[in-house]
This record gives C-alpha cells, structure tokens and sequence, in this order.
C-alpha cells in the first residue's frame, strides 16, 4: 500500500485533512499524528477520552529498550478510529518539548511503518506538521524528516491564497534537494489543495513549480467535527470534504503506484516493436519476526477490508 507524508508551511489544514482520508479511506488506514509542534486529534477529535499514558511520545522511549519493544509499544499505542479497528490512529505528542527524545526515534519508526504498508496492506498517513528549515534542510528535531523520506509521496498542504502559497514557495526547493538526497525522489512531491481562496490549481502548480495531485473543498461543518468533534453522523453521510477526502487518497495511490512502476521500468521502452521481458517484481523484504508480530496483533479484530 501507500504511506502518505502531509505537511505544511504554516497551519492549513494538515490534521483535518489527514484524518478525513484515514476516516474515508477504502481501504485499512493508519493515522499517525507526528507533528512535533504537538498533536490536536487527541483534544479535538476525541475530546480528550484519550490519556497522555497513550501515544508517540511512548514509542521514543520503547526504542530505547530495543526494534522489538518499539514494534510492540507502536500496536499498543495505536487507537480505533472506528469499531471494526481497520482505522486506527497513533495520537501524537502532548508537549513540544517531547520532540527531541523522537529524533532518534523517526527512522525505526519509518521502518514500521513502511512494512506496515507493505505487508500489513494498511495506508500509512502520516501528519509531519509545520515544515521547519535549519541550514536549508529539514530541521533535525522540529521537524519528523526521516518519515518524510522514507515516505512514497510527500503532500505540501497549502489553501488556495496568495499568502499560503508565497509562505509554501519558500519550502518548495529545500524539500526537493531533500527528497532528491535523502528521501525516494524529488519527485515524490506534490501538493494537497485546500480549496479556501481564489487561486486554481493550475495556478498554485505554476506558482509552486509542483504538480496539484489533489484538493479538498472548504467545508467548515465537516472540519469542526474532526478537529473538535462536532455533531457526528449527520455530517458525514453526506460530506463533500470527506468524499473528496477519499478520491485525494485514491489519487495518490495511483501516483505513487505508477512511481514504483517507474523506478523499477526506469528506461523509455525499446523502438522496435519487441515484446520486452518484464523484469520480476520487487517483493518487499519479509517482515523481521517481532514486526510481523505486531501485523499480527493490529490484525486481529478487523473485518474484511474489502469494500
Ligand atoms: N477543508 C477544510 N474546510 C474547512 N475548514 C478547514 C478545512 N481544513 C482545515 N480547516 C480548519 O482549519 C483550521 C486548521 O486546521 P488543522 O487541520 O488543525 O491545520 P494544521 O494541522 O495544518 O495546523 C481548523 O480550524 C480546521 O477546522
Ligand atoms: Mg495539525
């Protein structure tokens, strides 16, 4: 499956619409809340019923202790968005000052996740938060960049006003120059549109030199409800933004399938009408034991995912 990096330059929807698409996906979707600015779905969404004794901030020191104990501790800290358990969410961190003990934390992490896509057939989607930049870079500590580049796609989440997109122009080059020597590609970037402005996406793709892959129209019932639990059912049979949230999910599955595709078919196809010899597909390396274990233990409970 996917795993999906949401971030920003300045707060613009990322939480809201992260969990419309682990609310709306088709398929098992994992939510995992790894802004280090701090986590609002435990307040909001779930209108604190969730303890501090729950959440990311756990797992930093489960890795201490070891790969095996950090696979365990990550399954433990999940909670169900919804009773069959095949949406379930990591809340994140309570406090700002937790987010140095994750730093060393974030590539075991993106390991997990990334066999949970793989094996365990879950869309990952991960909420990075507000983009900070150090020298350049990713910020070592404000900022989860091991996710974002172990991530299949990475979605700059900017409205569609003048002031969200000259605050995301400047993040767009230093987040290529990532991707491109750190993560999976330049390539791997995009932009998720939130539509609360004038500006088209042919617009905010010319502006930002990025390919819109998706918008999500501006619905504030539908927001209220997830970032501070509004009225519920009513809202979501018929909500535009959460049906959009689903086709934006679906489009980026395409995209970063037809990535993959790329990666491994990297040449333009012979001139010549030659049927080429298909070279064998990439398997994911087999889960190591204690991770499996964990696909296991998440697995247990959920209903078929096929819908
Ligand atoms: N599609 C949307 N339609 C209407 N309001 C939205 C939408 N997306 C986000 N919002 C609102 O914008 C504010 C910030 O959203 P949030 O998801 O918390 O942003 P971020 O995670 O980027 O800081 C919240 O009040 C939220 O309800
Ligand atoms: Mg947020």
């Amino acid at each position: 499956m996917t795993v999906i990096a949401l971030a920003s330059a300045k707060s613009s929807g990322v939480t809201t619409s992260a969990l419309a698409m682990a609310l709306s996906s088709a398929r098992p979707s994992l939510l995992a809340e790894c802004d280090p600015a701090g986590g609002t779905i435990r307040a909001g969404y779930f209108q604190a019923q969730i303890t501090a004794g729950t959440g990311l901030y756990h797992l930093a020191v489960a890795e201490r202790a070891g790969e095996d104990a950090l696979a365990q501790a990550f399954a433990s800290h999940l909670v169900r968005l919804d009773e069959s358990g095949n949406r379930q969410v990591l809340p994140g961190l309570t406090d700002p000052a937790q987010a140095p003990a994750l730093a060393r934390t974030w590539p075991a992490l993106a390991q997990v996740m990334r066999v949970l896509s793989d094996e365990g057939g879950y869309d990952v989607i991960i909420d990075a938060g507000r983009l900070a930049l150090d020298s350049g870079r990713l910020h070592p500590t404000l900022t989860p960049a091991p996710l974002l580049h172990g991530a299949d796609l990475v979605l700059l989440v900017v409205r569609a006003t003048d002031q969200s997109l000259a605050l995301a122009r400047h993040l767009t080059e230093p987040l290529r120059n990532e991707l491109t020597d750190r993560g999976t590609g330049a390539d791997a970037l995009g932009v998720l549109l939130i539509e609360d402005g004038p500006r088209r996406a042919h617009e905010v793709s010319d502006a930002l030199r990025l390919p819109v892959m998706a918008a999500l129209p501006w619905e504030p019932d539908t927001a209220a409800y997830l970032t501070d639990s509004g009225r519920a059912p009513r809202v979501r049979r018929k909500s535009a933004l959460l049906g959009a949230a689903r086709t934006a999910l679906g489009h980026f599955q395409a995209a970063a399938s037809r990535r993959t595709l790329h990666q491994q078919y990297p040449t333009a196809p012979p001139a010549l009408p030659v049927q080429p010899t298909p070279a064998p597909a990439q398997l994911p390396a087999p889960a190591a034991p204690q991770v499996a274990g964990v696909l296991q233990r998440l697995g247990q409970g959920r209903v078929d995912p096929r819908v």
